[in-house]
């Protein structure tokens, strides 16, 4: 931690942590607690808390947990220091000049000269199109593929020419090294031969959602293998985690977004007006995407090819978007094979009207289910089942309850008592689940039940300051042990609860706040452990707590006394510590 420990607890107080969660989930208020569905992992019913009082969040079902800085740290993919800085400046405090140490320097200058290498390709590739000689073929093949010139310019698109090093003789040329080359996913080869890793190619920028550009996907001009070239995972890029347009499309003021496939889709769709469409690069929709949309829209229009693929990339995709809170339509494209081809053949208003018919879910199920034989009923019926159970709203579940059943042939009060307890299951399983996560979440991690002392004392240390004098005269923080037990192929680290001991320790009898705590992480694992602390559920009488003082203080001063035993070399010092275990069995605490 760079900055002072005050002014970052200032900024957290002024970053009410309800608040900035609200922006990417929608919680709900039970009790003293918020609740809502975790965006960390997929979950039907909620087990996110967020806790106002003490400034945290905790996941139930996957055991997440932390304060509002490591909240945008996993959230937006940046680094605590990244995430003090965002929340300093919405809050209007300014920060000093940060003293960095080398490595957190070392790696923020690395991360800003791949953004320049990635921009500088950028702009190379657009040089070549639309001014170079060799450029004529792509500029063509663009053409004919009726791309304005607006559009291009709007969408950086670009051109890697034929020669298989160009890209990278120009970049070396401007300094960059070529191994940072290499792991931004620009360049191939070894020392003694370099090569572009893309030539002869229309290149489309990806850019992220503040708009720099962080890879690149490229397309043969005219027949070749393989038609599109994406960049693999960098530094900087993550598939997973971005969608292409995304940074043109969030500026929309349509509030529903268009889901394609393509890189072509996305952009004749921008070029015949539809801003909003973006489209996944190459993978199938994953959950992180979902949340990204939800973060600037309410509803998603997919828009897949009719072929199985994109049938059953629709059909992936739907429970996901819902997941994350999203309205989900989809939307069939007749005759032509994708959006690009549609527009170009019937224009945008033919389009749009294929937007306001788009199917909803239950709809688009029924679509391509077979209705018409007895086994393709039954079948169908088992999906519906499973389909209509997701449908929140009560009258609009009975609505489309009624529709299917009459489609069906079956009578609408079956369907409805199937559903029902397809509802109940679920419920009772999404459930079990949880606590089976959780469950298993703590054996895992307590096997030497070492840890989970530590938790419970420091858990005691924490929400009961009057009784720090007291437990302090008794163990100290450094009884906490120096390091974490090795874990295989893994060398054993610096043990956060001895830190945290000691943190408690300097606050005398001051209330510490949770998030403040949690503030001591360093990296995820840190966070999961203090944030274990914090949700740690004590006893509540007072003659249990009492009890729970003396178990956790011995089993610590035993563990310590034993490793000081395997130092001792003296036969006094021997001595003083066999004593000293003696008196852990008189030990007592009143509180
Ligand atoms: P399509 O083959 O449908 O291409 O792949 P397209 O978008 O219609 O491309 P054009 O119109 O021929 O130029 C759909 C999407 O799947 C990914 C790309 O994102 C592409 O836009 N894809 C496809 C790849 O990543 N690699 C490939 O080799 C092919
Ligand atoms: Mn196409």
């Amino acid at each position: 931690m760079y900055y002072p420990e005050e002014l970052i607890r200032q900024i957290r107080e002024k970053s009410d942590i309800v608040n900035v969660i609200s922006r990417y989930v929608s919680l709900t208020r039970k009790g003293r607690n918020y609740f809502g569905l975790c965006p960390f992992h997929g979950e039907k019913t909620p087990s996110f808390s967020v806790n106002p009082a003490e400034q945290f969040y905790h996941c139930f079902g996957c055991g997440v947990g932390g304060n509002v800085f490591t909240f945008l740290q996993n959230m937006e993919n940046i680094s605590f220091v990244e995430a003090v800085q965002q929340l300093a400046e919405e809050a209007h405090i300014p920060l000093p000049e940060m003293e960095l140490s080398p490595k957190e320097k070392a790696r923020i200058a690395r991360r800003e000269r791949m953004y320049e290498a990635n921009r500088d390709a950028a702009r190379f590739f657009y040089v070549q199109l639309v001014k170079s000689p060799y450029g004529a073929a792509a500029r063509e093949y663009l053409a004919g593929r009726q791309v304005s010139e607006a559009y291009l310019k709007k969408f950086g698109l670009g051109y890697a020419p034929i020669s298989r090093d160009a890209l990278s003789r120009y970049l070396m040329s401007k300094g960059y090294e070529p191994e940072l080359l290499r792991a931004a996913c620009l360049m191939g080869g070894d020392a003694s031969r370099v090569y572009d890793r893309f030539f002869n190619r229309v290149m489309f920028p990806i850019f992220d959602i503040r708009g720099r550009v962080i890879a690149f996907g490229g397309r043969v001009i005219g027949k070749g293998e393989p038609k599109y070239l994406n960049s693999s995972d960098t530094e900087l890029f993550n598939k997973r985690k971005n969608l292409y347009a995304m940074n043109l499309a969030k500026k929309s003021r349509r509030k529903q977004a268009l889901m394609v496939e393509g890189y072509m889709d996305v952009f004749s769709l921008h070029q015949a007006g539809f801003d909003n469409a973006v489209a996944s690069l190459g993978t199938a929709l994953t959950p992180e995407q979902a949340l990204l949309l939800k973060r600037y829209f309410e509803e998603v229009c997919l828009v897949y090819d009719s072929d199985t693929a994109g049938t059953n990339a629709a059909r992936r995709a739907i429970p996901i978007l819902e997941d994350a809170g999203l309205r989900v339509r989809v939307m069939r494209v007749p005759g032509a094979k994708d959006p690009d081809e549609f527009i170009k053949a019937n224009g945008a208003q033919a389009f749009e009207e294929l937007i306001e018919k788009a199917m909803d879910p239950v709809d688009f199920e029924l679509a391509i289910s077979d209705t018409h034989t007895l086994e393709g009923q039954i079948e169908t019926m088992k999906k519906m089942r499973d389909r209509l159970m997701r449908i929140q709203d009560d009258g609009e579940r009975e609505l489309h309850i009624r529709d299917v059943a009459a489609r069906l042939g079956i009578s609408q009060e079956t369907l409805a008592k199937q559903v029902e307890e397809e509802r109940r299951n679920f419920g009772t399983q999404e459930y079990r689940q949880a606590r089976q996560v959780m469950i298993r979440g703590n054996r895992n991690t307590h096997t030497d039940g070492l840890e989970q002392t530590q938790v419970q004392l420091l858990a005691l240390l924490l929400q009961y300051p009057d009784s720090r004098t007291q437990l302090f005269s008794q163990v100290s923080p450094t009884d906490f042990p120096e390091k974490t037990p090795e874990k295989e192929g893994k060398e054993s680290e610096e043990n956060i609860f001895r830190r945290a001991a000691q943190y408690i320790f300097d606050k005398r009898q001051e209330r510490i706040v949770s998030a403040d705590l949690i503030s001591l992480a360093r990296d995820e694992e840190e966070q999961k452990k203090l944030t274990r602390i914090v949700t740690e559920e004590l006893p509540k009488t007072r003659e249990e707590l009492e009890k729970l003082a003396v178990e956790t203080i011995r089993r610590l001063r035993q563990v310590a006394l034993d490793e000081q035993l395997r130092g001792a070399r003296q036969a006094e010092e021997l001595q003083q510590i066999i004593q000293q275990k003696k008196q852990l069995e008189k030990l007592e605490i009143h509180l």
